[in-house]
């Protein structure tokens, strides 16, 4: 198949790209590079093509890079015109709740108006097969867990919870509309890791939000310490629990609701749950990390952070039943490619 995807050269996009690859799709991949390197499409190249398992794949599959913006109408058509384009996984947006809450209308004005834009080309071209990446964002604080696919949505605080909720709801009245379109929409749990060849991974601009991109900051001597968003929570050591699961096995995840998308009858939107099913604290990630360094990770017990839940895993059930997919990397796994994605980083900057 030839693929669209938007932000193909962000993290999560990257490791999709490489899937995809390696199943023989052909990709084409639009991003701005607001928030990722055209490096990366080099990496994304030499992971697939110099693997000596897949001597003849390089043969059959492309991928072709545009420098654009999804919210640019005229770019979007010339691609759809120029390829015959099978499906689109949108990735493209902007993705930090606490940027959110400081510069709403570009959340608003990316996530909803450029998706929104895509799709209008989308059905002018008669391309409506739709991936979307969504996120556990959706559920609010949940108290029911595991989380599953029919837990009840809401509770949202900031711009960017309401954008993936938004879109969510945009995609269902589509497909209310013209039951013709193919439409799955992931909500991922924490995406982390890195790909294992430590060619792709996550880089964050500045000072990382997220936990693990923080405690690597850290190891790296970036940071001086990790700060623990509270120990008070009823959680089982107090801190924060969350489902984290490895970019890798959440990669795999799109490549099955492809072939579903385009093996069976598809008969109502489809809602999936990405993660791995367990819950770990902060204090166990950092463990976990010290394992894989072979040294203590400097840490404080800070005050809550705002907005932040309790606990958050998934049910794999559905991901499961549905898609015969689950994860198949684990923390420690995590933790070292995490790590030997880094260590890559710095000897080439040497
Ligand atoms: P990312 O920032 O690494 O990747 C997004 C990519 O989109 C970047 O390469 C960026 O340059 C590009 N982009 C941004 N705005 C664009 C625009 N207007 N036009 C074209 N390209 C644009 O983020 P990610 O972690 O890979 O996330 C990908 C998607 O998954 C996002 O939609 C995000 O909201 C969602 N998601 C991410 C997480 C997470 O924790 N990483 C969790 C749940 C959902
Ligand atoms: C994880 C745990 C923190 C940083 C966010 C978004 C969510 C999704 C993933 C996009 C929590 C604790 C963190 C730190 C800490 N993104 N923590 N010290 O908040 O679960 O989810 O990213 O869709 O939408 O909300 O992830 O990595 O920020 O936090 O103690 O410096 O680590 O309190 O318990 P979160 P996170």
């Amino acid at each position: 198949m030839i693929l669209l995807i938007t932000g193909g050269l962000g993290y999560i996009g990257s490791h999709v790209c490489v899937e995809l690859l390696k199943s023989g799709h052909d990709i084409i991949i639009i991003d701005n590079l607001s928030n990722s390197s055209i490096h990366v499409l080099e990496n994304i190249k030499k992971i697939v093509w110099l693997r000596k398992d897949l001597e003849d794949v390089h043969h059959h599959n492309n991928v072709i890079f545009y420098n654009g913006d999804v919210r640019d109408e005229a770019i979007l058509s010339d691609i759809f015109k120029e390829h015959s384009i099978d499906a689109v996984l949108h990735f493209a947006g902007l993705k930090s709740v606490s940027e959110s809450l400081d510069t709403p209308i570009e959340y608003y004005d990316v996530n909803i108006s450029g998706g929104i834009n895509l799709l209008n080309v989308m059905k002018k071209e008669k391309v409506k097969t739709i991936v979307f990446s969504s996120s556990a964002v959706v559920y609010g604080d949940s108290k029911s867990l595991p989380i599953k696919e029919s837990t009840p949505l809401g509770d949202i605080k900031n711009p960017y919870g309401y954008s993936k909720l938004f879109f969510e709801q945009i995609l269902k009245n589509i497909y209310q509309s013209d039951p013709e379109w193919k439409v799955a929409i992931l909500r991922y749990f924490n995406p982390v890791g890195a790909h294992p060849s430590g060619r792709i991974g996550e880089n964050p601009n500045g000072i990382p939000n997220n936990l693990m991109p923080l405690i690597t900051q850290v190891v790296m001597g970036k940071l001086d310490e990790v700060k623990v968003f509270g120990s008070d929570y009823p959680t089982i050591d107090g801190t924060g629990v969350r489902d984290y699961i490895h970019v890798v096995d959440l990669a795999i995840g799109h490549v099955a609701i492809l072939n579903k998308l385009f093996s069976i009858p598809v008969t109502q939107v489809f809602v999936v749950n990405l993660g791995s099913g367990i819950g770990y604290s902060v204090l166990q990630m950092i463990k976990a990390y010290e394992k894989i360094v072979g040294r203590d990770i400097p840490y404080s017990i800070t005050k809550r952070r705002e907005g932040d839940i309790a606990e958050s895993w998934t049910s794999i059930d559905y991901a499961n039943e549905f898609l015969g997919w689950r994860v198949e990397r684990n923390l420690h796994q995590i933790c070292l490619d995490t790590w030997n994605y880094e260590i890559k980083k710095l000897k080439k900057n040497d």
